[in-house]
């Protein structure tokens, strides 16, 4: 029997991703959830996801309007349901708590009672981000935080209690968490059409803005396509799957240790003949307290570019004193055959495509041009 799929934040990054591989790898009936603030608005994510979908695929696919931060905003749609992917979220580290704790958290539990009143639903899938477990370090398991963890930013935070509540209160329902790494391209050709913290900090020390790295040179990185992503979020829908938590992100042995990145990355900037004119110095490793002290020192500096990308890269900088070796057995169980992580050659080739197209300014060698605006 054909099964109908809810996908909410169908028209992110991710969710659009999801939804074509699903309409390429499935014939699953696809709902897909989008904000919009009025009719206009609506129509314009409508025709976009037509077009970014493929005419043919049409038939299979239903838009509804869903502010999830409404109540019960999904109760126009049929409740024969067998999988919901619950993508939609506010996802930049700088967002306030309380826009945090509706748009992640709250609405989060919004989508699981919708989901309770699917009598035909066998999946659950929530996508939770690595970095829910906050500042812990050492092994991580894929299963949910248990105790107080501190969290580096309320977006971390906000995740996190959207993952307690799925597992607390709605643990009679089959849920999956899939948590997944930092997304630097789209593929491994380093194409990238979303710019997030890792890009824009990359531009910041192209740009001479860093010169100090906050950070322990050791600290492994988990970097992701979005490719290698969505494919495994389709994975995880798929009823044979067993519930849980997921990390759904490369092993701990393809993690590449920050010190690496940031030598891979000066690599390809040293290619540049401009940013060799500059004749910037590779930026030294600082501790966590020498940061604190520049980013206070600069809030009298104002909206000057170089406290700007001090306070960008501080939402996230105590992670990068935070060594983590995320085990991701059960994801490897549950989909033997997922590719390897590339690692270096994906820092190295999205570096070269950010350099070569000054962050998206300018188009693309083969013509793509981002669709988002770097923050
Ligand atoms: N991309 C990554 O690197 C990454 C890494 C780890 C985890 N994740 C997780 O993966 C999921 C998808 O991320 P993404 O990169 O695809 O994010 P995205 O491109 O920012 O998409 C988020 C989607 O959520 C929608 N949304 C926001 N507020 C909403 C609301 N109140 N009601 C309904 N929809 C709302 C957005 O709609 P509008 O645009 O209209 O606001 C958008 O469609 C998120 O849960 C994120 O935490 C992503």
């Amino acid at each position: 029997m054909t099964r109908r799929v809810l996908v909410t934040g169908a028209d992110g990054y991710l969710g659009l991703r999801t939804v074509q591989r699903l309409l390429a790898e499935t014939d699953d009936r696809l709902v897909l959830s989008v904000r919009a603030a009025d009719r206009t608005e609506l129509a314009d994510k409508k025709s976009r996801l037509e077009r970014e979908t493929g005419t043919t695929a049409h038939r299979r696919v239903e838009v509804v309007p869903a502010d999830l931060t409404e109540d019960a905003p999904l109760a126009g749609v049929a409740t024969d349901l067998a999988c919901i992917v619950h993508a939609a979220a506010r996802t930049n580290f700088d967002i306030g708590r309380d826009t945090a704790r509706r748009v992640n958290a709250d609405a989060t539990a919004r989508v699981a009672e919708f989901a309770a009143a699917c009598p035909r639903l066998d999946r659950f899938l929530f996508l939770s981000t690595l970095v829910s477990v906050g500042c812990r370090t050492g092994d991580i398991a894929e299963t949910v935080t248990e105790g107080d963890v501190e969290h580096a930013n309320h977006y971390e935070w906000s995740k996190e209690q959207a993952e307690r509540r799925l597992a607390e209160r709605f643990a009679h329902l089959p849920w999956s968490i899939a948590r997944l790494s930092t997304i630097v391209a789209d593929d491994d050709t380093g194409r990238v059409t979303q710019y997030n913290a890792f890009h824009n900090t990359l531009k910041m020390l192209f740009y001479g803005l860093l010169s100090l790295m906050p950070g322990l040179p050791d600290t492994p990185l988990y970097l992701a396509t979005a490719e290698f992503t969505a494919r495994g979020i389709v994975r995880l829908t798929r009823p044979e799957t067993v519930g849980g938590v997921y990390h759904l992100a490369p092993s701990p042995d393809e993690a590449v240790p920050l010190g690496d990145v940031m030598n891979t990355v000066f690599d390809i900037f040293e290619r540049d003949p401009a940013f060799v004119r500059r004749r910037l110095l590779r930026p030294e490793f600082c501790d966590l307290g020498t940061f604190a002290f520049m980013v206070d020192a600069t809030r009298g500096l104002g909206a000057s570019p170089a406290a700007g990308a001090l306070r960008s890269v501080a939402p996230f900088s105590e992670q990068m004193f935070r060594p983590k070796r995320f085990d991701n057995s059960r994801l490897r169980a549950s989909w033997p055959d997922a590719p390897a992580a590339s690692g270096l050659p994906l820092v190295a080739a999205t570096c070269a495509t950010l350099v070569g197209t000054r962050w998206g300014r300018n188009p693309a060698p083969n013509g793509v041009t981002p669709d988002a605006v770097p923050q």
